[in-house]
């Protein structure tokens, strides 16, 4: 499935109709498609275009924009291995190579069953907890051989769902917008201020 399905696509007018502009929620409505697909697909660029009134190059040219939008299937886990000064100095290389060995696939790839796709990140802003790698952006300071292999042990078996869940999902407790409180799409040509700015007082 590729376009929003019928649920998401309920969702996605109601994420519209927290913005003031509808296309001010193409980056929301692109991690949906991504929660639903897995990755980002061409179909769901074009739906997100017709949903928030902007061409599918304009969504697919903001979407390639962000390193978090993929497009093509990924593994359950991304494992990201920072390779930049910091983590370098502190091994992250051979931590690379480690990884390389034990999932048998090179940056880029993804494990035959589907578990785990391997990348070489660049700084992940944790330079102090170096070598530090990422899996589905959660951070995973100081990491040795020995902690790389028990974390993959224990993803593998499903043990640390709760704090790293699967690639592409989105807040588990999501916000609900009560209808009265709503403001409903915004065409970006429509010069009308917002319901919820107030009008400056006129005195
Ligand atoms: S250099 Fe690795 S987190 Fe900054």
């Amino acid at each position: 499935m590729s376009r929003l399905n019928e649920a998401n696509t309920i969702l996605a007018k109601e994420i519209i109709a927290r913005y003031p502009k509808a296309r001010s929620a193409t980056i929301p409505l692109l991690h949906l498609s991504q929660q639903q697909n897995g990755y980002v697909t061409e179909e769901a660029m074009a739906h997100v275009a017709e949903l928030v009134g902007a061409t599918p190059a304009e969504v697919q040219g903001t979407a390639t924009f962000y390193e978090m939008f993929k497009f093509r299937p990924v593994g359950k886990y991304l494992v990201n291995i920072c390779g930049t000064m910091s983590c370098q100095l502190m091994g992250s290389e051979a931590l690379l190579h480690h990884a390389e060995e034990v999932l048998g696939v090179k940056p880029g790839g993804t494990t035959a069953d589907g578990m785990f796709t391997l990348e070489h990140a660049e700084c992940q802003a944790a330079c102090t907890e170096a070598p530090n790698m990422q899996v589905n952006y959660r951070h995973c300071h100081r990491m040795t051989n020995e902690a790389f292999d028990q974390l993959i042990a224990d993803l593998r078996e499903g043990k640390r769902d709760a704090d790293i869940p699967a690639h592409g999902t989105l807040a588990r407790i999501r916000q609900q917008i009560p209808a009265e409180k709503a403001v409903g799409p915004v065409s970006p040509d429509d010069p009308a201020r917002p319901v919820w700015t107030p009008a400056p007082e006129v005195k």
